[in-house]
């Protein structure tokens, strides 16, 4: 990495200081991290689809508040798991949408091992999932 640019561990501690305030509030604190750092680039800070990045993508990036309303009220916690992990190919691929579950994955590798990185992933997938759960409108 040039050595004009800080280590990835401090742009993530100043990005970080930041956040912590809203976490605390927060249903899913862990979530909303997690849905603030990865997400909300493209799904907007509030998730009504309008981050910065999404107007520069080739197709409609969703909101993601209304997925219990079009889903007869009941939030699709399964799918809405598959759709962020990716891997299963069921959601959004073939798009712009990251596989998450393999970028979890990659970075989870080198310190659990197989197993333990599996594990991880399925924690930060979900508690992304329930944090999307907190924020559905009518
Ligand atoms: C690079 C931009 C981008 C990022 C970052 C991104 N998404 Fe997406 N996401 C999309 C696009 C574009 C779609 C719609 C794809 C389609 O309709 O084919 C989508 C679709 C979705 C859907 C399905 C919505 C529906 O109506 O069924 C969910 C859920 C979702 N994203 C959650 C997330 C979560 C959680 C994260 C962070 C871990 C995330 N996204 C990060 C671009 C992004």
């Amino acid at each position: 990495m040039p050595s004009f640019l800080p280590a990835p561990h401090l742009v993530l501690l100043v990005v970080g200081l930041g956040l912590p305030a809203m976490a605390q509030d927060a249903p899913e604190p862990a979530g909303q991290l997690e849905y603030l750092y990865n997400c909300s680039a493209c799904h907007g800070e509030t998730g009504l689809g309008d981050g910065p990045i999404a107007r520069y993508l080739n197709v409609d990036t969703p909101g993601l508040t209304r997925l219990a309303a079009e889903n007869d009220g009941v939030f699709p916690l399964l799918h809405v798991i598959q759709v962020i992990d990716g891997r299963t190919g069921i959601g959004p691929h073939g798009t712009l949408m990251p596989i998450w579950g393999e970028r979890f994955m990659a970075s989870a590798l080198d310190d659990a091992g197989h197993f333990g990185a599996e594990v991880i992933v399925r924690g930060r997938v979900l508690s992304l999932a329930r944090y999307l759960e907190t924020i559905q409108e009518e």
